[in-house]
């Protein structure tokens, strides 16, 4: 009896010293002091003692029942005071803050760029019909380079200006602008546009872009490349070239394709290890718009006399843009919305 009573004591002890939790404590106060336990088991064998030694072990039992259920609460009283007890020094967790989008961003420099120069911000839709999209920028139907603002039609009701679609460029405001302002103006236009090409790496079906144009009475091309450069010096660097190509639109004559010099080789550090720079390919350029001057035929269409006024539009890619300013080597990047890459773009 003596040294079951020791076995059960010590074994009780060491579980005790074990106990991690509320319900750890628990398991064990049903193992000491549930109904089948060794200690009930001692109770029961009792009866089986001679009569004078009955009494004493009765006692030594209860008392070893007591210290089991005082060293329990003991216990519990500590467990529960330490789960309940509140650190006010323990730093607060942060709650997820939300950031501007990198496109977002990107937008709202290059609209602060063109608004210092005088420009006024003007949202356009983004569904049009065939005569924003086309007629009224010298695309007449059957006009081949229709096919290349290859264009979403939209299965409803053609209006008067045509078949409805999601516009395949910004310059549909253009036509917006021109029938509804007397000029002189100076616009800026940014939003998204829509052409079916297969998604990849540099193509997406849904991309930004930027209109600007300007229209009064005395502007020429030296204005465009001055406006142009001014923005790329504001935009990326203020020792930044820009390269005019002769290329076609139909909206714009003379036309031209506009390169910077690549930002990336320009200290010529990526060629130095006789890597060729995987920005430009090496060429030290980087074709980054379009632009000309408006076309008589679309001063036509919108009700103002080519013979009185003048004026330049260019366009962008605004995804393109804010690739090349953050070597981003994928488009689709922007629109995963993979808050791992959003969140490196804090604002
Ligand atoms: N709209 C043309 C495009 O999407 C860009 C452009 C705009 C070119 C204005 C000239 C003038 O490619």
């Amino acid at each position: 009896m003596e040294k079951e009573i020791e076995r059960i004591k010590n074994r009780f002890y060491r579980d005790c010293a074990d106990i991690k939790d509320i319900s750890g404590a628990e398991e064990i106060r049903i193992r000491y002091l549930g109904r089948k336990t060794e200690l009930n088991t001692l109770f029961s064998k009792i009866p089986t003692l001679p009569a004078s030694q009955r009494g004493s072990w009765g006692r030594r039992l209860n008392v070893l029942k007591e210290e089991i259920a005082r060293r329990l609460e003991e216990k519990i009283n500590a467990i529960s005071d330490k789960e309940s007890k509140i650190d006010l020094t323990f730093p607060a967790r942060r709650p997820p803050k939300g950031s501007i989008h990198v496109l977002s961003s990107v937008n709202r420099k290059i609209c602060e760029i063109f608004k210092n120069l005088g420009f006024s911000v003007v949202e356009g839709d983004e569904i049009a019909d065939e005569w924003h999209n086309f007629e009224s920028l010298n695309i007449p139907a059957e006009h081949p380079s229709r096919d290349v603002f290859d264009t979403f039609y939209l299965d409803i009701p053609a209006g008067s200006g045509g078949k409805y679609l999601l516009r395949s460029h910004t310059s549909t405001v253009q036509g917006w602008v021109m029938k509804n302002v007397k000029p002189p103006f100076a616009v800026i236009s940014p939003g998204r546009v829509y052409r079916p090409d297969e998604v990849d790496a540099t193509h997406s079906f849904m991309f930004n872009q930027i209109e600007g144009f300007v229209v009064d009475k005395e502007i020429n091309f030296s204005h465009l490349k001055g406006v142009l450069l001014e923005f790329a010096r504001e935009f990326y660097s203020p020792d930044i070239e820009l390269r005019f190509r002769p290329h076609f639109f139909p909206f714009t004559e003379p036309s031209a394709e506009v390169d910077i010099s690549c930002m990336m080789c320009k200290d010529k550090e990526t060629q130095a290890g006789g890597k060729t720079c995987s920005v430009c390919k090496g060429k030290g350029w980087i074709e980054v718009l379009g632009c000309g001057m408006i076309h008589p035929h679309v001063f036509n269409a919108c009700g103002i006399d080519p013979s009185r006024y003048r004026g330049f539009a260019f366009g962008m890619g605004i995804d393109r843009i804010a690739m090349l300013k953050y070597s981003i080597n994928d488009i689709r990047f922007f629109y995963s919305n993979d808050i791992r890459f959003l969140n490196q773009f804090p604002v």
